[in-house]
């Protein structure tokens, strides 16, 4: 047990950051129509932690992944929906919140990034308990945690912080 002790601690952390995307994507929903200012908040909060989120885990945990033959494939397919999940980001920044697309786009978002961490979460996890060791889990995640302090600045910046 103890010695897989690194990977949970790593698995914990993505697992955390899953659920405050889709509580943030929750928030957006629940919100009535004319809270603008608020929702706009929640959208720059979400796309800092969602991009941050997806940085670090293209950067430095997929490209492990897909060293190896057992997980290629899965890590190749998350790749491919974090590039669907920008095309709609990209889009929701492009559309007016007044505008009822804003809304269908996010639920689209929504649907996606809920397959997509459940198949991080089913796959993904195990394959990262069984093929890689504690050094190697140990130097991810300390690249990780650099990718989001180096977002952290980027947002402070932005807001004014
Ligand atoms: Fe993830």
């Amino acid at each position: 047990m103890m010695q897989q002790q690194r990977q949970e601690d790593f698995l914990a952390m993505l697992h955390e950051q899953h659920m405050k995307v889709q509580q943030e994507i929750m928030q957006m929903q629940n919100m009535p129509m004319n809270e603008h200012d608020r929702k706009k908040d929640v959208w720059r909060q979400f796309k800092h932690d969602i991009t941050a989120h997806m940085d670090g885990e293209e950067k430095y945990w997929y490209p492990v992944l897909e060293r190896n033959q057992n997980s290629r494939m899965d890590a190749q397919m998350a790749m491919e929906e974090h590039k669907a999940a920008r095309e709609v980001f990209k889009d929701l920044d492009d559309t007016d919140m007044d505008d009822s697309r804003w809304m269908a786009r996010l639920m689209v978002l929504q649907e996606l990034l809920t397959s997509h961490i459940k198949e991080e979460e089913e796959k993904l996890f195990p394959e990262t308990r069984q093929g890689i060791g504690d050094r190697q889990t140990m130097e991810i995640m300390n690249d990780f945690k650099k990718e989001q302090e180096h977002h952290r600045g980027i947002l402070d910046r932005i807001m004014g912080s």
